[in-house]
């Protein structure tokens, strides 16, 4: 009996002990006296600071910061150029990423640099810190990192880990995934504060979206910065970043560009390639083979030129494939061709804080058998507009080693960014 009351009381006195300690550790929190949470509040200072100038400059509208010789966003292509501007500027102030070491090449730290899912490794790559050219936005030190990367290639693991294919099952890919997050999460104390609300992975390829599919808890919080941005299967434009999709020919950084004048585009559309989807196969039952001024070829003959034949029209088809997301977008964009996007569910590339509508046209797959009764319908006038500001918008759409304020990379992390911040820019007044 005396022995039982004495382990009783001998609790009593160890959770009084755990009472006190945790109300003492509540309390260092407060008075920021642990190193920790001093770099958490000052970070969250900081964001708020950037949130507030960039709340007045869309109230002033006007270029608070301006520095002379830098890039000003300006016109209606811009949801809020003011805010934008802004932003971009606290961004490169602020921004500090940090890219957890963990894991070997082939499936994590490189990906893809060529090709169609390119732009997933040239942004592996940026955040990589090499020794030389290394971005400014990479931080070694992990407490003072606003956001932390997850450096996997999902493009590599389903090269790697399913060839020769076997099985299309995701579940290899989003074990890797998980493990990898699983490890980081033991290891540091980053993923645990929030819950992954500031950690991202970057990729280009097809399935990515399933990366979370299987671990829907795990991905709740999580930035997930895709090509294959279908509103429908998932994305949430809210918390998710579309990433354009760019067919980066070998030994360049980009497709070519072209820059023929208006009059000179006698074709009225145009579109080549595979039967990839439902989508091209409506575009085809209605417009291949059948129409002079809509354009619509399979693959091309090989003594035709893709980029000459997209310079010579006024817009360019951009049917969705096998996903949403098409290269075709930023092809027309760089031969100076009005994108046509014909697609649904598709959240565009930096739509938060570009209005689309006004240098590209979108056409509801319902409707694609009126494509040529829709661009017919279009004025001169506008589309004269239409094509200006195609070259406008240009620059935010061009990879640059090492990357340059404004340009893909830079509009890509500031996508990023916005998410971090939790502004939606283009839900400010203009
Ligand atoms: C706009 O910002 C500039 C500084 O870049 C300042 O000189 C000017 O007074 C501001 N104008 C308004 C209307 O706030
Ligand atoms: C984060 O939480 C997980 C699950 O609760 C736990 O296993 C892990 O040890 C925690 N990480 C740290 C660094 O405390
Ligand atoms: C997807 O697009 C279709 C056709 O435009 C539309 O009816 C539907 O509401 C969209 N779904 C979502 C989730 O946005
Ligand atoms: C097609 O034309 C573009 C622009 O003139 C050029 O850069 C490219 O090399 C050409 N491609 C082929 C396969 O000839
Ligand atoms: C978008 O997702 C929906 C739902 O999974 C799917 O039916 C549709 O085909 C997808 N769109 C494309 C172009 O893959």
């Amino acid at each position: 009996m005396a022995n039982h009351s004495t382990i009783m009381s001998l609790t009593c006195v160890i959770l009084i002990f755990f009472l006190i300690i945790s109300l003492f550790s509540t309390n260092l929190m407060f008075s920021h006296a642990s190193p920790g949470d001093y770099h958490l509040e000052r970070i969250e200072e900081g964001l708020a600071r950037a949130r507030s100038t960039i709340r007045e400059a869309a109230r002033a509208r006007n270029y608070t910061s301006y520095t002379e010789g830098s890039f000003l966003p300006r016109g209606v292509v811009y949801k809020n150029p003011y805010s934008l501007y802004q932003s971009h500027k606290e961004m490169e102030k602020r921004f500090k990423i940090f890219t957890y070491k963990e894991g070997e090449p082939p499936l994590f730290h490189r990906g893809p640099m060529n090709n169609i899912y390119s732009i997933e490794g040239q942004m592996i790559e940026e955040l990589n810190a090499g020794d030389d050219d290394k971005s400014s936005f990479i931080t070694q030190n992990p407490n003072e990192a606003l956001a932390f990367f997850v450096p996997v290639s999902i493009t590599s693991i389903i090269r790697y880990v399913y060839r020769p294919y076997t099985s299309y099952s995701r579940e290899r890919m989003q074990n890797v995934v998980a493990d990898y997050i699983r490890v980081i999460s033991e290891r540091y104390p980053y993923w645990n504060t929030s819950s992954g609300a500031d950690h991202f992975l970057i990729s280009c390829h097809d399935w990515a979206p399933d990366v979370s599919s299987a671990h829907p808890e795990l991905f709740k919080h999580f930035i997930r910065v895709l090509c294959n941005a279908n509103v429908s299967e998932g994305f949430r434009p809210s918390r998710d970043v579309s990433l354009p999709e760019i067919l980066i020919p070998w030994g360049t950084l980009g497709p070519p560009m072209i820059n023929l004048t208006p009059r000179n585009r006698r074709v009225l559309a145009f579109f080549a390639g595979g039967p990839h989807g439902e989508v091209r196969k409506s575009l085809f039952d209605h417009w291949k083979d059948k129409d002079k001024s809509v354009q619509v070829f399979g693959y091309l003959p090989k003594d035709q030129n893709y980029t000459v034949l997209m310079g010579q029209s006024k817009y360019c088809l951009c049917p969705s494939g096998w996903e949403v997301a098409s290269p075709r977008l930023l092809e027309s964009i760089y031969t100076g061709c009005v994108p046509v996007i014909v697609s649904d569910n598709y959240t565009l590339p930096f739509s938060d804080v570009l209005d689309w509508s006004k240098f590209s046209v979108h056409i509801p797959v319902a409707k694609i058998p009126e494509i040529k009764k829709i661009l017919e319908g279009i004025s001169t006038t506008r589309y004269l507009m239409l094509h200006k500001r195609v070259l406008q918008v240009r620059p935010h759409f061009v990879i640059n080693r090492p990357s340059k304020p404004f340009d893909a990379i830079h509009m890509i992390l500031h996508s990023i960014w916005l998410r971090r911040l939790n502004i939606k820019l283009g839900h400010h007044v203009m």
